[in-house]
Formats: C-alpha cells, structure tokens, sequence
C-alpha cells in the first residue's frame, strides 16, 4: 500500500509546482480575467444575472405555491417577486436605452395586482389565470429586449428539492 501512496503524494507536489510555475509565468501576460493585484470591484450584476437570481426563482416558487394552494407563501413569493423587479428597476434603468421601469411596469405590474387579489381570495382560478398573464408578461418584455428565445412557462416540477411547497397547518 505504501509505494502508490508515495507515488501519489510525489505526483501532486509536482502538479503544484507545475501549477506555480505557469501561474507565475502568467504574471507578465495578464489573466483575462483580470489582474489578482486590483482593489476589489463592487459586484454589480446585469440584467441576465438579476433575471437569474431575483426573477426567475421567484416566478417559479410563486407558481409552486399558487399550485400547492399554499397562500400564506404564495403571498410572500409575491411581495419578494414585485422587490425583485424593483431592485431590477433601479439597478438597471435603461437597458440597450430602452426605459426598464416602463417595460416592466407594462408587461408585469397588472397581473402582479391580479395575484395579489387572488392570494387574498385564496382563489385558485382566478390566480392561474393571473399567473398565466404573468408569465406572458415575461415573455412580452424578452420579445421586445431581442431576448424572444429566452421563453418562460408555468413550472411543471420543483426545481427546489429542500423547499416544502405544500400548506402547513
Ligand atoms: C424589462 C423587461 C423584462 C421583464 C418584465 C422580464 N424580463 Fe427576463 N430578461 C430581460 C432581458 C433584457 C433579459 C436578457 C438580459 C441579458 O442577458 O442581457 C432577460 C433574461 C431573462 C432570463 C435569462 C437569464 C439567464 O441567464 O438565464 C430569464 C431566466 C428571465 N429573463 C426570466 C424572467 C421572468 C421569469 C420574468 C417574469 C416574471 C422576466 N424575466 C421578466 C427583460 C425582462
């Protein structure tokens, strides 16, 4: 057992030096991603990584919940969803010059009124069809964003493994 296990180490303290070698070899041509020696740049995420984290987990965590007839979390996904587009709104106000605050408030701020009323209600039909609107929404503001392609649906499984969507009593 003892030879591989000395083989193994031996390998891996010259992929380490190899490692360094081509790291500081690097120093004069540069990363393209960029130089390690920088101050620290504020993280400041465009449109496609804050559809990616505040919109689209929302949309569909909204949409498991209205489908569990969970209220009160279909209620919160809600108030977080509407945050995220603001967030969106106010990071992002034009984008490629188009007026983000007016796209969204177009495409997405009467369904999201809709749901509210139908969370209220705990009223299953008229929050699919809110929903639905919602979703179209979406797609609405990727068509005219050049973005067509990138085509949202009512979710049709979890993709929240560790998340219970069911109503708790
Ligand atoms: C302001 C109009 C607008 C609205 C409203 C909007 N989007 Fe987007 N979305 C965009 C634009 C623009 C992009 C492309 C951003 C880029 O890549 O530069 C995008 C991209 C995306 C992407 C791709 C991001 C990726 O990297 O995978 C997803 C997913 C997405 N949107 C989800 C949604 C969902 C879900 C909704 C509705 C709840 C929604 N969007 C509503 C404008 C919008």
């Amino acid at each position: 057992m003892r030879g591989p296990l000395i083989a193994g180490v031996v390998g891996a303290v010259i992929m380490a030096s190899a490692t360094v070698a081509v790291l500081s070899d690097r120093t004069a041509a540069q990363s393209p991603f960029g130089d390690p020696n920088a101050e620290p740049a504020p993280f400041n995420p465009q449109m496609g990584a804050l559809m990616s984290m505040l919109i689209q987990p929302r949309h569909t965590k909204l949409g498991l919940a209205g489908n569990a007839e969970n209220w009160p979390l279909a209620g919160y996904m809600l108030k977080e969803l509407r945050q995220g587009f603001a967030v969106v709104a106010k990071a992002v106000p034009r984008w490629k010059g188009l007026p983000v605050p007016d796209l969204v408030d177009a495409a997405v701020s009467q369904p999201l009124t809709l749901l509210d009323y139908a969370i209220k209600l705990k009223y299953r039909r008229q929050f699919d069809e809110a929903y639905e609107g919602l979703t179209k929404g979406c797609n609405a503001c990727h068509a005219t964003t050049d973005h067509a392609f990138v085509v949202i649906k009512v979710p049709d499984a979890s993709s929240f493994p560790d998340q219970e969507f069911a109503p708790q009593r």
